[in-house]
């Protein structure tokens, strides 16, 4: 198996792009059916999320408009449990489907937060599309409408993912040797 390092730490091919291609590809075809005439407001979270965003979008077969927040929980290979909201969005989402594209769900907290925050905003309806779920990592008791792989509880990077600012550029994506 393909092995890396990224600054301290070394790391093992775990999903290869083309299993990734193809979990895109299933989300997609569902949400081109499930949302074609709801006009969705999709919300690319930052940074994590904009590769999986960017590929997901090339996918999407009806007229929809996609938006950016910038969000920080992590440091280093630890959720803070704190959610630092670092852009905000600027649209007017009041009576509008908003769809939040997640990179992944690990404890919840960042994206529980984003859905109570946005509710508040009186929107239409609020869905959540995650490439990656973490289930032995989440505390909250979320929906997720759109799940690409779930995956063990172990810490990755890669498409777009990152440990300390690094390996978010990998097409692929890599485990952490412990
Ligand atoms: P949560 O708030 O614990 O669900 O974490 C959400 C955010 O933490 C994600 O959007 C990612 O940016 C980051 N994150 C969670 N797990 C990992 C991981 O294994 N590698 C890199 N970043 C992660
Ligand atoms: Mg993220």
């Amino acid at each position: 198996m393909k092995r890396i390092q990224l600054l301290d730490k070394e790391f093992v091919l775990s999903i290869p792009a083309s299993d990734i291609k193809r979990a895109i590809w299933d989300m997609a075809m569902k949400i081109n059916r499930d949302l074609h005439d709801k006009n969705p407001l999709m919300v690319c979270i930052l940074n994590g999320s904009f590769m999986f965003s960017a590929d997901l979008m090339k996918l999407i077969e009806f007229p929809c408009e996609i938006s950016f927040v910038k969000l920080s929980s992590y440091h280093g290979m630890e959720s803070t449990g704190e959610v630092k909201q670092l852009i905000g969005l600027n649209e007017n989402v009041e009576g509008r489907t908003v769809v939040l594209l997640e990179d992944i769900v690990d404890t919840g907290v960042t994206i529980d937060n984003l859905v109570r925050q946005l509710k508040t905003q009186n929107p239409a309806d609020v869905k959540v599309a995650t490439l990656l779920f973490k289930p032995e990592a989440c505390t909250r008791d979320i929906k997720l409408d759109y799940v690409g792989l779930e995956i063990p509880n172990d810490f990755i990077v890669g498409y777009g993912l990152d440990y300390d600012g690094y390996g978010r550029n990998l097409p692929d994506i890599y485990t952490v040797v412990k």
